[in-house]
């Protein structure tokens, strides 16, 4: 089955408005549009709307890093699936291990947020991972298994092709230390293997699975070459364009 890969950049709480179009630009002066790739990068809240005509431009999707999981009310300080569809995000980051760890996000908030997000029509991409000790007491398999389910409860069968699984194991998240191929494509192939229980042969074959911690132009080549891994969420080297560039290419 062949899968459109995915290349994806998360800027985190990095890169202010002129900051952020600087990069577009370096981007689209070196990078021709017509990649068979989809190119996404989620910038802060702030930088969404003022990027959207630059980046469609330059061929590239955008997205946000988060969404409030009510369609609109007293949430004082949240941002609505509407309200980033208004500003130009085609994709949202769902559950991403600094959201579970930091602001102590369950499996069952980070479901209602996947709802919500395909209720206003927004791609989702929905990051699992295990932490070391997890992983060191075998319980990783399971522990990324749940999160999925977990994640996708209640998740129409129509909507599941616009939802993508991004692994990124919470020990190699900005820490320079990538799972190994293997290793990635052993639990890529386990969460298709889940998906295929829960959900069905056929979606599960369609629906992308990506590879997220410590990416590098070095090891991109060997993890994006495996069968399972449909590409992959960048978070420190996406910050410059060049590195996001050598990324791209070796993928
Ligand atoms: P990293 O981050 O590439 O800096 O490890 C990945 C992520 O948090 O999505």
């Amino acid at each position: 089955m062949s899968r459109k890969k995915i290349l994806a950049g998360n800027w985190k709480m990095n890169l202010t408005i002129e900051e952020a179009r600087n990069w577009i630009r370096r981007y689209q002066s070196v990078q021709k549009k017509g990649y068979l790739m989809d190119v996404i990068l989620f910038p802060s809240f702030t930088a969404l709307y003022p990027l959207s005509k630059e980046a469609f431009k330059a061929g590239i999707t955008l997205g946000a890093q988060n969404i409030f999981e009510e369609e609109n009310g007293a949430y004082t300080g949240e941002v609505s699936g509407k309200m980033l569809v208004d500003a130009g995000a085609k994709w949202v980051l769902v559950g991403h291990s600094e959201r579970r760890t930091i602001f102590g996000e369950t499996d069952d908030r980070i479901n209602l947020k996947v709802r919500q997000a395909l209720f206003s029509e927004l791609r989702v991409i929905l990051c699992v991972g295990e932490t070391m000790e997890q992983r060191k007491a075998a319980e990783h398999q399971e522990v990324v298994s749940q999160q999925v389910i977990n994640g996708l409860k209640e998740v129409h069968q129509s909507d599941l092709p616009h939802v993508v699984i991004a692994y990124e194991p919470v020990w190699a998240i900005g820490t320079g230390q990538t799972a190994t191929p293997e290793d990635a494509q052993e639990m890529h192939a386990w969460i298709r293997s889940c998906l295929k229980d829960e959900k069905g042969e056929t979606v599960a074959d369609k629906m992308r699975i990506i590879y997220g911690g410590s990416v590098n132009s070095e090891n991109a080549t060997q993890l994006f070459a495996c069968p399972d891994i449909d590409g992959g969420l960048v978070g420190g080297a996406s910050l410059k364009p060049d590195s996001f560039l050598s990324i791209l290419r070796s993928i």
